[in-house]
């Protein structure tokens, strides 16, 4: 039988990735395995660092030619793009820039969201006396009608994750945008388990805002994010830390004129601060162009269909894969255990530690969230990792 396209494409991208011959990598959800192109031009910059031969004009460059390939990703402009450390430095940046009144409200789903996208709003609490309004999550979901529900007059912001942590979920994204944009309040996404591996477009989503970080699904290394607010939104705001790069200048990046009467740098660009990561911005720039050189629809296609395969093994086996067969709410990401825990990343089931001690000391990589066994995947897996993984626990089973 031909092979669609596409198949052999990211059969041919696994050798770039080495961890992906050392047994199952299903941890993406934690960190991804480094991309080889992402090494090389981090060494490059290493090497140039060591020995004096670094370019500023050329870094600038970098800084750019990444930017707007994260943008082109998400379906978004460059200038609609802040660099951030990570995703609490984007939603902060965000929520502390927003005009609050006392009396504000933020709706979010307590019990799914990473601390990430709790603790920045909970911080404005005191500050400017608004309330976050949680929502139960129904049957380990982000619910559509309760966040609705919980909307009211001074409802400002929305916040979700597109695909929670745990127990790994497709959020409503587009469906609370839609309602959010005609109610006039804002939505903004923790899309740190979503970009990257699901095809992303925030406009027809009617994203306002989206935070994400680089060592998860864009295959690169920690502390490095990115920052989308929609331009119409982020011109009307007054960043919170005020810095060199999100003032409008020409000429030496030090030369900021009288700083009294700067002038904001255009959309998001105001949200830069200071310095760049440089080393980290250039080596996921090369997993962006990898993203599109294989096609985000492409790569969704892939990473969730082998998650389907592997949750289907699983049941196939007896595993209780949280939320039963696959639907269209389903993820890259993989859960099993009977019930969603409280803790973040230890399992009160007994079996389930048992099931996780076992795939470990058999070279598979997962993680435990909130009680249940976390198999996340990305573009360098293939159906061999899955048969191999559902073959550990069927070897487990019978022992
Ligand atoms: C949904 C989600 N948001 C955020 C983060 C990370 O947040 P930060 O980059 O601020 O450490 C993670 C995982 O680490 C996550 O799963």
């Amino acid at each position: 039988m031909p092979q669609p396209a596409g198949v052999t494409r990211f059969g041919a991208i696994r050798a770039s990735f080495a961890g992906a011959s050392q047994g199952p990598y299903m941890d993406v959800s934690a960190r991804s395995l480094l991309y080889a192109g992402a090494r090389a031009a981090l060494d490059s910059y290493l090497d140039a660092n060591a020995t004096g031969r670094l370019d500023k004009t050329e870094m600038f460059a970098a800084i750019e030619k990444t930017r707007s390939l994260f943008a082109r990703l998400i379906g978004a402009e460059a200038d609609e793009i802040a660099y951030t450390r990570n995703v609490t430095d984007g939603i902060a940046t965000f929520a502390a820039s927003l005009p609050w009144q006392c009396g504000d409200n933020v709706v979010l789903c307590e019990a799914l969201e990473h601390p990430a996208n709790l603790l920045p709003w909970y911080g404005l609490r005191p500050r400017f006396g608004i309330d976050v309004k949680t929502v139960a999550p129904v049957r380990g979901r982000i619910p559509l009608e309760g966040m609705l529900a919980a909307i009211d007059g001074r409802t400002r912001v929305v916040a979700v994750s597109s695909v929670t942590f745990a127990p790994g979920f497709r959020s409503p994204v587009g469906a609370l945008g839609a309602e959010c944009r005609r109610r006039g309040v804002l939505l903004a996404v923790d899309g740190a388990q979503s970009i990257g591996a699901i095809d992303t477009h925030v406009g027809s989503l009617n994203v306002d805002a989206l935070a994400t970080s680089t060592q998860k699904t864009l295959m690169g290394l920690y502390g490095l994010g990115f920052l989308y607010v929609r331009r119409a939104v982020s011109e009307s705001l007054d960043p919170i830390f005020l810095s060199r790069f999100g003032i409008a200048t020409e000429g030496h990046e030090a030369a900021v004129g009288n700083p009294r009467e700067y002038k904001l740098a255009k959309g998001s660009r105001r949200f830069d601060v200071g310095n760049f990561n440089f080393p980290a911005a250039i080596a996921v720039g090369r997993s962006l162009e990898l993203l599109h050189e294989l096609g985000m629809d492409n790569v969704e296609r892939h990473v969730c269909g082998l998650a389907r395969k592997l949750a289907l093994g699983f049941l196939e086996v007896g595993l209780p894969v949280f939320g039963g067969e696959p639907g269209s709410e389903s993820s890259h990401i993989v859960t099993v255990g009977r019930s969603l825990g409280l803790e973040h990343d230890s399992a009160g089931d007994e079996r389930m530690r048992d099931l996780y001690a076992y795939l470990v000391a058999n070279n598979a990589h997962l993680s435990i969230r909130r009680d249940l066994l976390r198999f996340s995947l990305h573009v360098y897996n293939n159906e061999e990792d899955v048969a191999q993984v559902v073959d550990l626990v069927r070897r487990w089973n019978r022992r």
